[in-house]
């Protein structure tokens, strides 16, 4: 090795000892007879010392020597003076007195510095992503992502689970998020599809038999970027035989909390994890991922205040909706432009309005008070628990459109009020899911997970009577407000998954076309089975205090959809096109 240890690895132990270093000078400060450098390989940072009067040319060389640049030192650790230690360094106590530098490879000046935490512009970082990776905050990252791997590969290993690769170069399917689409040259005009997951695969592994199988998979979706997604993305992903619901989420709670236990100074906040069903969590929460470190819980105004003389509330019960509100604790003091501000924002998810009524001394005043009678106003703020200086925020509206106007609102409320404690974390299972929901654009049902998931048991005779009131053996997995995970217990036989495609429109002939082969397995003994995909990314962010999952992928893309290192996507020639019998159209 061009190195004897790792710079970060020395300590007052090692004093005397003669070591051969080899690392990127971080940081260098000339005083003359004197020459500092801290050198910094992957294990940390350690002080080196040229001493003109100990080594002429070493010292000479270190003249030249640049921040970043690649060079070998060899020198003699010694203990650092007692005023010269540095508390903060894990290496402070020592410093090596350098003997010789041999400079391995000098480097351009870096566009931007490597030694500080200074925020940079995310295009810069990521056109030089191999430079920002060089950043502490990016390897202690990527370390903790390979740590979080490590730990539920070995703790699967040990459940007896097995790790089997399933293609990339798969079917398009037509539910889900969009494909990205491979075209085949030998095949012209036929296309593979890369895998928005191994959904698929991994149910006709158990067809198979494998009963427990995992896979680290790498997952693409054609969607809208966001700081919890991308376009590629990585999953826990695993499938079960014999099993139910409750099986497979006992075993990835048991995972989760020994990960996290492992991995992470955070405080769980409860264990077990609460379950709270589909319906629970939107009344509640106006979310089905909610964040569970803080209250703000919405209260259902429906039953007081739909009667009443204010007829935005009273026509908004009659046509089926919700008056719901939120209190704002110590919000009382808003000015009308932050007010706005907060009506603006439920506009955006889909609230025509937002009433607002703030409590100061005993009194609720509010544009809308005169409406109302005072038993309303009474039974508000009883219901609403305010008290004085609260601002209490109400919804009317189509219940789901009440909910996540709300549910924004608690979010961002929370986010401004500090209530989220960032060394906590909130789990939670959210189940009971419905099996379907309405596509508005589309004018038909489709699955809220996949259609491979199962109905209740109890539901089935439902699905095409009443499908909307269908609920699905179904389970998300939340963090801190994060959808860090979701699965399900499948349709293991042909006539139930006939039925689901039915119910979702899809013919006989399109699921022959694009299901057969599931439809037919599904026939030849399979077993019961159902199983669960974690977002790796997420969880790995969580776990590194980092608000988007693209600080702890390597290589991310950008928000609009691009690669700025490789700059791509890119065109390809002529002659590739026409070997793939692709004509570009404008
Ligand atoms: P689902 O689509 O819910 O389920 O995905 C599982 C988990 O993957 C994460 N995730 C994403 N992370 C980053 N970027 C994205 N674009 C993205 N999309 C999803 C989320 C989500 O909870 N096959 C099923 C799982 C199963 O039923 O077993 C599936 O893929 O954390």
């Amino acid at each position: 090795m061009l190195k004897s240890i790792n710079c970060g690895e020395l300590r007052p132990e090692h004093a005397g000892q003669q070591v051969r270093l080899a690392g990127w000078v971080h940081r260098r400060r000339d005083h003359g007879g004197l020459i500092f450098f801290d050198l910094r390989d992957r294990s940390g940072l350690v002080q080196v010392v040229f001493n003109a009067d100990i080594s002429q040319p070493a010292h000479s060389a270190a003249g030249e020597v640049r921040s970043e640049y690649v060079v070998q030192v060899e020198g003699v650790v010694g203990l650092r003076p007692s005023g010269l230690i540095n508390p903060h360094l894990p290496t402070g106590q020592i410093e090596v007195a350098a003997a010789s530098l041999r400079v391995l490879n000098p480097a351009l000046t870096t566009p931007f510095p490597i030694n500080e935490e200074a925020e940079i512009g995310d295009a810069i970082r990521l056109k030089y992503r191999y430079l920002d990776l060089r950043r502490q905050r990016m390897q202690k990252n990527l370390l903790l992502r390979h740590r979080i791997i490590t730990f539920i590969r070995n703790y699967l290993d040990q459940q007896d689970f097995i790790d089997i690769e399933t293609p990339i170069l798969l079917k398009s399917t037509p539910e889900g998020a969009r494909d990205f689409i491979v075209p085949s040259r030998v095949q012209p005009g036929k296309f593979f599809a890369l895998p928005q997951s191994p959904q698929q695969m991994k149910q006709l592994l158990m067809v198979a038999g494998f009963e427990r199988y995992f896979q680290i998979a790498r997952c693409f979706r054609d969607e809208d970027l966001r700081a919890d997604r991308q376009l590629e993305f990585t999953q826990l992903d695993l499938e079960m035989s014999f099993v139910d619901s409750t099986d497979v989420t006992a075993l990835i709670e048991g995972m989760v909390l020994g990960l996290f236990q492992t991995v992470s100074s955070k405080q769980v906040q409860a264990r077990p994890f609460p379950v709270l069903t589909y319906a629970e969590a939107m009344a509640r929460f106006g979310s089905d991922k909610p964040d569970l470190r803080y209250g703000l819980e919405l209260v259902d105004l429906t039953d007081l205040l739909g009667q009443s003389g204010f007829s935005v509330f009273a026509n908004a019960a009659a046509a089926g909706g919700q008056i719901k509100a939120l209190t704002a604790p110590g919000c009382g003091g808003y000015s009308r432009k932050q007010i706005d501000d907060l009506v603006e924002e439920a506009r955006h998810k889909g609230a025509g309005g937002l009433a607002w009524i703030k409590v100061e001394a005993g009194e609720l005043r509010s544009p809308i008070a005169k409406f109302l009678s005072q038993t309303e106003l009474a039974g508000i703020r009883e219901r609403c628990q305010a008290g004085d200086g609260d601002l209490i925020l109400i919804a009317a509206a189509p219940p789901a459109v009440a909910a996540e106007s709300l549910g924004h609102l608690r979010v961002l409320l929370a986010g401004r009020l500090g209530l989220a404690d960032p060394n906590v974390l909130a789990c939670a299972w959210v189940i009971d899911f419905p099996l379907l929901e309405w596509n508005e654009e589309e004018s038909r049902w489709q699955a809220k997970h996949h259609p491979f998931t199962s109905a209740l048991d109890a539901h089935w005779p439902l699905l095409e009577s009443d499908p909307a009131a269908v609920l699905a053996k179904a389970y998300d997995l939340v963090c801190n407000g994060m959808e860090i995970g979701g699965g399900s217990i499948r349709i293991h036989d042909q006539t139930q998954q006939s039925r689901m495609f039915a119910a979702l429109g899809i013919s006989p002939e399109q699921a022959q076309a694009q299901f057969g082969h599931l439809l037919e397995a599904f026939q030849y003994g399979a077993p019961p089975h159902g199983g669960i995909a974690l977002g790796l990314d997420r969880v790995v962010a969580i776990l590194a205090d980092e608000d988007s999952i693209r600080e702890v992928i390597a290589f991310p893309k950008t928000a609009s959809a691009t690669d700025l290192m490789l700059n791509s996507p890119s065109p390809v020639s002529a002659q590739q096109l026409r070997e793939l019998h692709i004509c570009l159209t404008d």
